[in-house]
């Protein structure tokens, strides 16, 4: 496979491609904050762009989108429906407003952000008339487990084609990526970096050492060659050129192994079984 430039893309079960690396704005604040982070993103070759309507900064990512001058078609823009959206039977009109606030008359790619019980299989109906009518390129889910995913598809016409989901060495989910993969759904790493809490660990640091890369490159290099889209924050200029600075080197095969052997299970965010929002 070739990887070996920020803009090279996996091609979903639909044919859409996609980009393996993205940039990830949770938290970041809608207004100068937002605007900057994406402008510096597309400016450094970043041509995904991860939001939702969680995250109050669409207006934002799309006021950055216009002013990137960069195609539209060139770009790759995500967004999710809210949680509160799938249990008022509103996931239509939510997914208008997120396209207004963004300021486009489509989304590349629009996922249900958490499986909310007794109403995912419902949300994801609206999901699929969205892409029957081509409003978005491609429709996905997030933190969906191997159980959600195998009932989702029991009554799906058009599978997901993409899972988000908090992944990084800590939290590997072989067994979810083994899934996702006989299924042809493309799993995509939340939280890449451990909210940041992973850049200290010993083993990275040393792997990071031996390569004169930093941690978070290891990291995201790891999820890449791993066939794990990855979408990295950060709201500084100068860690958002580094963390895409990872196409220039290639973990060997037994430093993907000392990744992997890192992986306890352990989730910094929410469980998907046992959330409350
Ligand atoms: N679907 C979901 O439920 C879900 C949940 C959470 C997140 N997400 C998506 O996934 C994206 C990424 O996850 P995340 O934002 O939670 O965490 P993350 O990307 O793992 O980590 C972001 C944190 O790491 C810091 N950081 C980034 N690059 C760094 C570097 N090179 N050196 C040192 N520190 C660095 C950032 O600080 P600075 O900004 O100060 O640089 C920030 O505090 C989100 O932004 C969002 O788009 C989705």
């Amino acid at each position: 496979m070739k990887l070996n430039s920020l803009q090279d893309t996996t091609t979903l079960h639909n044919g859409v491609k996609m980009p393996w690396f993205g940039l990830g704005v949770y938290k970041v604040q809608e207004g100068e904050e937002s605007l900057h982070s994406v402008k510096a993103a597309i400016k450094a070759g970043y041509r995904s762009i991860d939001t939702a309507a969680l995250y109050q900064n669409e207006e934002s990512v799309g006021q950055a989108i216009k002013e990137s001058g960069v195609a539209r078609e060139e770009l790759f823009i995500t967004t999710k429906v809210w949680n509160e959206d799938q249990r008022n039977d509103s996931v239509l009109e939510a997914f208008e407003t997120s396209l207004q606030k963004l300021g486009l008359d489509y989304v590349d790619l629009y996922l249900i952000h958490w499986p909310v019980k007794e109403k995912y299989k419902q949300s994801w109906k609206v999901l699929e008339q969205l892409y029957k009518e081509g409003r978005v390129r491609a429709i996905g889910v997030s933190n969906f487990q191997i159980h959600h995913l195998e009932d989702l598809l029991s009554v799906a016409e058009i599978k997901p084609m993409v899972n988000q989901v908090e992944l990084h060495p800590l939290l590997a989910q072989p067994e979810l990526r083994d899934y996702c993969k006989k299924q042809e759904i493309q799993i995509e790493a939340w939280a890449p970096l451990g909210q940041g809490r992973l850049l200290e660990h010993p083993v990275l640091q040393e792997i990071a050492a031996q390569y004169n890369k930093t941690t978070a490159q290891v990291i995201l290099r790891w999820d890449i060659q791993n066939q794990i889209v990855t979408i990295p924050k950060s709201v500084k200029e100068a860690r958002i050129i580094e963390n895409a600075n990872i196409f220039d080197f290639s973990l060997t095969e037994g430093d993907i192994q000392k990744i992997n052997a890192l992986n306890e299970n352990k989730r910094f965010g929410a469980d998907p079984d046992n959330f409350n929002f």
